[in-house]
Order: structure tokens, then sequence, then C-alpha cells
């Protein structure tokens, strides 16, 4: 784990060039980057993750890199985009370009290309001058890194180098939108928002399995693979609920003694619920009014349960709006049951 400074990206760059693999922060979340033309690098990726090999990865540019290289065409949709959002927190799916290797995208004829808007990412794409391929730098079925240490904890003696650049801002994958159909498409909700991207480019739709939330089975084909794939699972039993404070008391007092009971919440809804006092394990998200700060705490919320041992989580739900939609995308996909008892589901 090194601070970025000239001489880790440079120890970056000969490590890409060589072929292995450099966890570096991003905006989102930690990424485990490749050079997306070393078949080595790619393949490494898999195998340090654990990652099943039809679940396409990410390119990721620097500013004023080459996209012709990359894609076959540039979408018209892509270009306002673009100018818009990048370097920020969308992904743009578009037609390949013959120069991707399949190992990259899964087989698909499509590539998934991200500008990052994080200095130290930035720094890294122009300093080594390579396109990076880069998943979120989790082990497969964990969430993702959103700081150099659990990027650690994952794959420490797995990988030769982490650049470490403190936590990262959002804290949520990147938007992913399809362009390559007749109307855009969101297969995953992030940062910029279905609203964000239509004042920009009219309407966009966002992919049924998105909203499901439900798991899909194993012979569906889903346009974003990694959406068949439960995610972010803590090793306890995750329960999403919309039930209040008063109501989740009447639930915690007569908790299962074998149980290790923990609640995940805005600080507001734990002060009303005072778990502590029924030796429940308080995790905080933050403030219920800053939904920018409940998205950058989850994915270290879901890891802070598993290091308490608990064995039962339940997590508040929380609104399903802007930035709040992939909140609950990602937190609905970590659980194992919900249970709806004030609105319909
Ligand atoms: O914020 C992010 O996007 C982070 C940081 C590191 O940049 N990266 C990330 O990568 O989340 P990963 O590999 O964990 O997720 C990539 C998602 C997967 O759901 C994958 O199936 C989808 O993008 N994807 C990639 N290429 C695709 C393609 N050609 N068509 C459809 N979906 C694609
Ligand atoms: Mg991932």
């Amino acid at each position: 784990m090194l601070n970025v400074t000239e001489q880790s990206l440079a120890m970056a760059t000969q490590l890409l060039l060589d072929g292995q693999v450099v966890a570096f922060p991003t905006e989102t979340v930690y990424g485990l980057g490749a050079w997306a033309f070393s078949e080595s690098g790619v393949a490494r990726i898999y195998e340090a993750k654990g990652r099943p090999s039809d679940n396409p990865l990410i390119v990721h540019i620097a500013p004023g890199a080459d996209l012709h290289s990359l894609v076959s065409s540039v979408p018209p949709a892509a270009s306002a985009l673009m100018q818009r959002f990048w370097p920020g927190p969308l992904t743009l799916i578009m037609p390949k370009g013959p120069a991707i290797s399949p190992r990259i995208t899964g087989g698909l004829d499509t590539v998934a290309i991200r500008m990052p808007a994080h200095p130290a990412a930035i720094r890294l794409l122009e300093v080594s001058g390579l396109p990076l391929v880069a998943p979120s730098a989790n082990s497969s079925g964990k969430p993702s890194p959103t700081t150099a240490r659990h990027v650690w904890e994952d794959l420490q003696g797995r990988i030769p180098l982490i650049l470490d650049g403190g936590p990262c801002g959002v804290g949520l994958e990147s938007t992913v939108l399809d362009l390559t159909e007749s109307r855009p498409v969101i297969l995953r909700p992030g940062a910029i928002t279905q609203a964000m991207l239509e004042a920009v480019i009219g309407p966009v739709e966002v992919d049924p399995a998105v909203r499901r939330n439900a798991l899909l089975a194993d012979h569906v084909k889903p346009k974003a693979p990694g959406m068949k794939y439960r995610h972010y699972a803590p090793k306890g039993k995750l329960i999403i609920t919309d039930a209040t404070p008063e109501q989740m008391r009447a639930w915690l007092t007569p908790a299962a003694p074998q149980e290790r009971v923990g609640v995940v919440a805005t600080r507001q809804y734990l002060d009303k619920l005072q778990p502590d006092e029924r030796q429940v394990t308080a995790i905080c998200l933050g403030d219920q009014d800053n939904t920018e700060e409940l998205a950058a705490h989850l994915f270290g919320a879901l890891r802070k349960a598993d290091q308490q041992g608990l064995t039962l989580i339940y997590g508040q739900a929380l609104p399903a709006e802007g930035l709040g939609e992939a909140l609950m995308n990602r937190f609905i996909k970590a659980s194992s049951q919900q249970i709806w008892i004030n609105r319909r589901k």
C-alpha cells in the first residue's frame, strides 16, 4: 500500500506494462486496474478477484485520450454526455472497436468506457498513457472497496500494489448507461441519475432488472452481466425494512440470544431506536438529509457488519430517489430479505 506519488505512479506504470494488476482510487470505488491491451493483465484481474469471466470490464481512459481506438462508432448521445459528465461517475456502453479483446467484453460486441474524476486515477492514466480495464477492487461477492484498507483486506498477497488515495467521495459504482439500443437504458444506477441524464439527452429508460431488484436466474442473460450475481453480501442475514424505530424496537427486545444483532441506519433513526441499550450494534450511515454521505458510507457499513460478527442485520429502507435509487439498489442487492410493513413494495 503506497501513497500516490511520482515514484509510486512510475512503479504502477511498470507493473501495468509487465501485465500486472494495480489497485487505485477512483471517485466511486477503488478499481483493480490492468492495461487493456495486456492479455495477462486482463487474465490476472479475473484471477485476483475470483470473478466469473462472462462479466465484462470497464475501460478507463484519461481526459484527452483517443476514444476512437476503443469503439467502432460514437453514438450521438454519447458526445453530449461525455461533454457534460466526463470526467465523472458515468460509464457509457458503445459498439466495441476491433482492438478490444473479447476477454474484456465477455464476448459481447459492445464495450464499457469511463473517464474517472479522481485526481489519482487521472494521474495514473496520464503518467502510464495506458487505457486501463478496472473492475471494483473487491474479491467477488464482497462490497466494493471505498478505502485502500478495504482493498488490502480482500486482495492482500494477491496483487503487487495498492495506491492509497484516501476514502472515495461517491462510494457507489458509476452509472452504467447503454447507448447501443434504440433508446438509452440505465443498466446500473449511480451518482449520475436518470433525471441528470434526461436533462441532457431526453428520455432514458431504466432496465427493469434494476427496479425489480430481483436476482436473475443463471440461464438469463441480462444486459449488464454483472447484474445477475448477488453482490455486496455481508456474512450475516441482512433484512431491509421500512419499519419505524418504534416498530423495530419491538423486534430487538426479545432478540434471540444466539444472534448478534445490528442495525444499519441514519443517525436520526438510531437516535430514536437507541439500539445499544439492547446490546444491539448500531452502524451509522450519516445524516438522513445528506444522501451523499449515506451513499459514501454504505459499503463500509456492510463491511463493518462482518467485522463485528453480526449474524442478523436490520437495514433502514431509505428514499429511493435521485442518488437514493443507486443507494437502495446496492442495499437491497446485499440483502437476503425485505420486510415492508408501512407501504406497498
Ligand atoms: O465506478 C465504477 O464503475 C468502478 C470503478 C473502479 O471505475 N468499476 C466497476 O466495475 O464498478 P465492475 O467491473 O465492478 O462493474 C462493471 C459493470 C458490471 O455490472 C458489468 O456487467 C457492466 O459494468 N458492463 C461492463 N461492460 C459491459 C457491456 N459491454 N455491456 C453491458 N454491461 C457491461
Ligand atoms: Mg464490482
